[in-house]
């Protein structure tokens, strides 16, 4: 698609959102970035977070964490150029080695996969020895490495359930472990101090259990219970969707809750007459640019700074210059990808 074509489509699903000066820039951009992707014979995959003028023009694949995952392991393409944070960038290099992952920001973090260590895990799993370690994908390659199995909040539930035990370990997100709790029956201990090597797994506090960590998202857990009340009161007929990575309390409050893509789907399929995303709000500003009749209510701008960083400028810049490549040792990639591959096999599947 050339720039014109690209700034009709633009000016169709952000037209009255954005000023006309940006939607010409953003469309050039965007053109550039579309000629640098052919001549380099590159894929990019795209985060359900990244801002509109990127989201609807230049990736090949949109998605959640999952979904992305499994775009990077299947495709055969020389350079996958991962418009997310990190973590997700990380996870493409762990299943397709042999490619060259580009993050289009040099840093792309996450308050998740930065409140836990290798070295925490490893405390972990000596205080709880036998105990199955389940980690979120939210976390970086040297913690899935220590871990036994991967999930994302598209199939925690699942995941958890797999491993047909009553007492599980979940890292790091506080949050979506009481949620993944709550629906598979267990109950959460969330250790104060770490217990002493050994010194845990005897004691019957942990028996169909789910020990977290007090990792949390900074932006989901600034929604409360309380802005769900206020809404409700203000719009009777909102249908209210939050991500797992909010509070139990809120999760319990809203009328539906799953992975990013999830929670697109189910706006997509509902007569509702208004939403409310409890989540990056770039998300729901992505959808109304696809269905203008959908009416999004907005409780103020919360967004996630890692994602921020993501840029249709520093998409291009990452395809002229190559950068920032993604590497992982290859001892550490090579048991992570045992606990990534393990979460794949459980499923569910993208078409
Ligand atoms: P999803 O896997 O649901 O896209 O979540 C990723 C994330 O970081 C949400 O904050
Ligand atoms: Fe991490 Fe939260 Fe940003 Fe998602 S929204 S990348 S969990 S900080």
């Amino acid at each position: 698609m050339n720039a014109d074509a690209l700034y009709l489509d633009l000016k169709h699903k952000l037209g009255d959102v954005m000023p006309e000066a940006e939607l010409i820039l953003k469309a050039e951009v965007a053109a550039e970035v579309l000629r640098l992707k052919e001549e380099r014979n590159a894929v990019i995959l795209g985060h359900n977070y990244m801002e509109p003028a990127l989201f609807h023009t230049v990736p090949d694949f949109h998605g959640d964490s999952l979904e992305l995952s499994r775009r990077a392991a299947e495709t055969d393409k020389p350079y996958i150029v991962f418009c997310g944070v990190r973590f997700m960038a990380e996870t493409a290099k762990i299943l397709n080695p042999s490619k060259t992952v580009l993050l289009p920001t040099e840093k792309g973090g996450c308050s998740l996969a930065e409140s836990i260590t290798a070295a925490d895990v490893r405390a972990l799993r000596a205080a709880y020895p036998g105990v199955p370690i389940v980690t979120y994908i939210n976390t970086y390659a040297d913690v899935k490495a220590e871990c036994d199995i991967c999930c994302t909040s598209s199939n925690a539930v699942a995941v958890v359930e797999s491993l047909k035990t009553d007492t599980v370990i979940f890292l790091p997100d506080e949050y979506l472990a009481k949620n993944v709790a709550r629906e598979t029956g267990l109950h959460v201990i969330v250790p104060k101090v770490l217990p002493k090597a050994g010194g845990a797994a005897a004691g019957t506090d942990v028996e169909h259990a789910m020990i977290a960590w007090k990792g949390r998202c900074e932006v989901h857990e600034l929604f409360t219970p309380e802005d769900i009340d206020s809404v409700r009161k203000q719009f009777p007929d909102v249908m209210i969707l939050a991500h797992p990575e909010c509070s139990p309390e809120v999760v319990a409050k809203a009328d539906f809750s799953g992975s990013t893509t999830a929670m697109i789907k189910a706006v997509e399929k509902s007569k509702a007459r208004r939403y409310l995303l409890l989540t990056e709000c770039s998300m729901g500003d992505n959808i109304v640019a696809a269905h203008p009749e959908k009416e999004m209510l907005r409780l103020c701008s919360h967004r996630c700074p890692h994602m921020g960083e993501i840029t249709l400028e520093q998409t291009r810049d990452s395809l002229k210059y190559l950068r920032w490549v993604i590497d992982v040792p290859e001892d550490i990639r090579v048991r992570a990808l045992r606990s990534v591959e393990r979460m794949l096999a459980v499923g569910p599947k993208v078409d």
